[in-house]
């Protein structure tokens, strides 16, 4: 039995108890967003019990170090944004680690200048309650940084990191530190732990690198149909989600026969770090297996490849187009 206060449905798709590792069957989707109890989760060590009086430290190259209620956060302008929050480890599993919320809460940014950051700080260092930390440096955190509250219109749930949590728009989940509890502003950043949420890739010389993981990478993915499913054949709409951390989604072009042809599917813009929705349709009328895929573009003209980079030597951000199987009866 889950206890209550990880919120969530029985029918979940459960990885690991502990650390709580759940991931989001698209195939719920009905709206824009992942409702809260379908939100996927990655939690690296136990959830930490609800705090009473929640505070926020800011410490480090600051002027004024500040211990920060509530009261102090909330007088700041708040500040929505719809956004995907997908973990760098998606699309290893079955189902996805990988949700679209609407994020409230307060702009990062105007949270650090209650401390007065010091010129020389380049680097923040965010600390959860139950004992996870990351670092980011300066320029992401002030211009794509929220403390957030609210997902969803709701307060976040523990499992999401209630009180409040921040959120990086457009990176990969592992930045958006849960239960944020301390910031640290630093000169330089936290020492990487292992390979752990790194690029590590072998140069043209043979060289293994490694460095931070990039922006979100531009991806979309088949909701409907699912794989293996049996369908008549006719007209058969394709739906799905396609989402970047580098610019709005462009065009989504979707395909019946395996990435040989191409057509534009239709899109509903999800904003700027929202996914968006497509669906395209097919008249098939052969009977046999079908092999359907989807491809998206961003504003910057990045695209999905057709195959992992060979170069890649780590198992994040995978985003190469994704293919459906299903016969057609
Ligand atoms: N924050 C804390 N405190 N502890 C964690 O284990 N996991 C990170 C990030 N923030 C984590 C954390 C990772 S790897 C991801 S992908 C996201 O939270 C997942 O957020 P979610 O569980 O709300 O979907």
């Amino acid at each position: 039995m889950l206890p209550p206060a990880a919120g969530l449905r029985a029918d979940h798709r459960l990885i690991s108890f502990d650390p709580l590792l759940v991931e989001f069957d698209l195939a719920s989707l009905e709206g824009r967003y992942t409702p809260l109890q379908d939100f996927y989760i990655r939690n690296h060590f136990e959830t930490p019990a609800v705090s009473s009086h929640p505070s926020l430290s800011i410490e480090g190259e600051v002027e004024s170090p500040a211990k920060l209620t509530y009261r102090d956060i909330a007088s700041l302008p708040r500040h929505q944004a719809p956004a995907v929050l997908e973990c760098a480890g998606d699309g290893i599993g079955e189902d996805v680690l990988a949700s679209n919320g609407l994020w409230e809460g307060w702009r990062f940014d105007d949270v650090l200048r209650l401390a007065r950051p010091l010129a020389t700080a380049r680097y923040v260092h965010l600390y959860g309650r139950d004992g996870y930390s990351r670092s980011v440096s300066i320029e992401q955190a002030s211009q794509d940084g929220l403390l957030a509250m609210r997902l969803n219109g709701q307060p976040l749930l523990p499992a999401h990191g209630a009180p409040w949590r921040a959120v990086f728009l457009g990176w990969y989940g592992m930045d958006s530190v849960k239960w944020l509890a301390r910031v640290v502003l630093a000169s330089s950043p936290l020492p990487p732990v292992a390979n752990t949420y790194l690029r590590v890739l072998r140069d043209p010389s043979g060289n293994v690198i490694r460095q931070p993981l990039p922006r979100v990478l531009v991806k979309s993915l088949i909701i409907s149909p699912k794989p293996q499913s049996v369908l008549p054949i006719g007209q058969i709409t394709l739906r799905g989600v396609a989402w970047s951390g580098k610019g709005t989604i462009k065009s989504v072009q979707a395909s019946a026969d395996g990435g040989a042809s191409w057509r534009p599917a239709e899109i509903d813009s999800g904003g700027r770090y929202g996914w968006a929705l497509w669906r395209a349709s097919f008249h098939l009328t052969e009977r046999g297996v079908v092999e359907f895929a989807c491809r998206a573009t961003d504003a910057t003209g990045a695209t999905q490849p057709i195959e992992r980079d060979r170069s890649l030597l780590d198992g994040y951000t995978f985003n190469i187009v994704e293919h459906v199987r299903c016969v057609l009866v």
